[in-house]
């Protein structure tokens, strides 16, 4: 006589083995079982939460600060420089030190109009802006193109060591449709 074919294992119809089905209740558990997976999913909400706010916290130890590279710096000494524009801190400070009789101050290499760095044009004894076609004489003070006043002044000071100490962040403005006119103040310029 045909043997009938038997389930292998014990497992009712319609159960299954899997975590994923053994992790929901089902309504053949006991309650106890139900009890302990929710305290499980209460538990594992309840530490998420603490991480996360965990996480925020340790963010402050790390704020989003941008470091700019330091504006102040020494520009050695005044008998380092000859009479003219020069160029030697133009690349590293964005700035031209310049030498007249009698006085020496530093011009920030920053067009008036939108900002891009002129060229110093020695042959013709002008600073040309590339973007626009300002130009500035050799004190830097605008006379064609459309940029509105001269180029910015730095901050310059001789320190005890006779050091020239420029700060680039510290600026002298000749504005003339508003009046100002700083290139004479104290720390505008040193006499030499
Ligand atoms: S940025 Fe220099 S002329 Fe426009």
């Amino acid at each position: 006589m045909p043997e009938n074919p038997q389930p292998k294992s014990a497992e009712k119809p319609g159960a299954s083995s899997s975590p994923a089905a053994s992790a929901k209740p089902n309504s053949s558990d006991s309650p106890e079982v139900v009890n302990r997976q929710r305290r499980r999913l209460i538990w594992t909400c309840l530490w998420g939460y603490l991480g996360v706010n965990f996480l925020m916290f340790l963010r402050y130890f790390f704020p989003r600060a941008l470091f700019e590279p330091p504006t102040i710096y020494s520009a050695g000494y005044p008998a380092d420089f000859s009479l003219g524009i020069d160029q030697r801190f133009l690349q590293s400070e964005r700035c031209w030190v310049v030498r007249e009789p009698g006085r020496l101050f530093v011009i920030f290499a920053q067009c008036t109009h939108l900002g891009c760095t002129p060229d110093w044009e020695a042959a013709q004894n002008i600073f040309h802006c590339p973007c626009h076609g300002s130009e500035y004489d050799s004190e830097g003070v605008n006379f064609a193109g459309p940029a509105p006043r001269p180029m910015d002044r730095c901050y310059v000071q001789v320190d005890p060591s006779g050091q020239i100490v420029v700060d680039t962040s510290r600026r002298y403005i000749n504005d003339p449709a508003a009046g100002t006119n700083q290139f004479n103040d104290s720390g505008a310029f040193i006499p030499v």
